[in-house]
């Protein structure tokens, strides 16, 4: 008998957004086949610390690298049927763990279907006297079908003094400053990505009206940055206070 999967209770906080507390396996697997445009997840880096912020906290700590990639892949293998032929995968983590997850999405989905491994550079954090400073976050990006599907490039700010005023295609390396203190959009959930990337990567990896899915919102970044651009999307989290975080921000927009 197949296991049975928790129904979710799922909420629209506002028009077009799907939002549930739910473990993403279980809402992955209540999810129909083929119906998102763009998956897009910033989960746990195994970073071996509780993350806290003044709106939550999240538990970063795993026995192993094994069992967090053993967690990771059990919910991408879940997730990947969920995607349309056209759509496409965006991975976010970090020097930990993105050399081994990019093998786990080559044996999930083929080496064909890689389209890039996109640095996020940003300016706080990483310092220390042994080593080069660790500044970036890393963004595997990969395809269900490389002949089909969806992308529009970025354009960005040119900074040389040739091409000053005018736009330039973004390149694999998306230098966007990180949330500090001060920061208007900061929530105060640990970790709390910058609008500015989620909306760039939505811009560039879903069509306009098409559906995004964040399965570890955390304070809704993701979902907000949909809205923002003319998206729809569905997002969960295992954390009640990351679910609450996340309805008043999508509320109060
Ligand atoms: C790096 S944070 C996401 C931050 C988010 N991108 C933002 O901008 O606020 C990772 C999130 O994954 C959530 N999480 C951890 N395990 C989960 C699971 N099994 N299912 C769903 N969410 C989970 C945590 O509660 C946390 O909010």
């Amino acid at each position: 008998m197949p296991a049975a999967t928790t129904p979710i209770a799922w909420a629209e906080p506002t028009a077009g957004i799907r939002l549930a507390r739910a473990d993403w396996l279980d809402a992955a697997s209540s999810l129909a086949p083929g119906s998102i445009d763009l998956f897009y997840a910033d989960p746990p880096f195994n970073t071996g610390a509780v993350h806290k912020g003044e709106a939550g906290a999240f538990d970063d700590r795993w026995p192993s690298p094994d069992d967090f990639l053993g967690w990771l892949g059990r919910r991408l293998e879940t997730t990947i049927p969920l995607l349309k032929p056209t759509g496409s995968l965006l991975l976010h983590l970090d020097w930990r763990t993105s050399h081994r997850a990019r093998c786990l999405l080559d044996d999930l989905l083929g080496p064909d279907r890689f389209v890039n491994h996109l640095v996020w550079t940003y300016g706080l954090g990483g310092s220390s006297p042994r080593r080069f400073a660790r500044k970036h976050d890393d963004i595997l990006y990969y395809c269900i079908d490389p002949d089909r599907y969806w992308f529009e490039p970025p354009m960005i700010p040119a900074t040389s003094r040739r091409m000053r005023g005018q736009l330039k295609k973004a390149t694999d390396v998306l230098d966007i400053p990180s949330l500090n203190n001060q920061a208007k959009e900061r929530i105060g959930w640990p970790t709390q990505k910058p609008l500015q990337l989620l909306e760039l990567l939505i811009g560039a990896c879903c069509p306009p009206g098409g559906t995004v899915l964040d399965p570890c919102c955390g304070s809704g970044t993701t979902l907000v940055a949909a809205v923002n651009q003319g998206r729809t999307a569905i997002g969960c989290d295992i954390d009640g206070d990351a679910i609450g975080v996340t309805t008043n921000r999508l509320k109060n927009r």
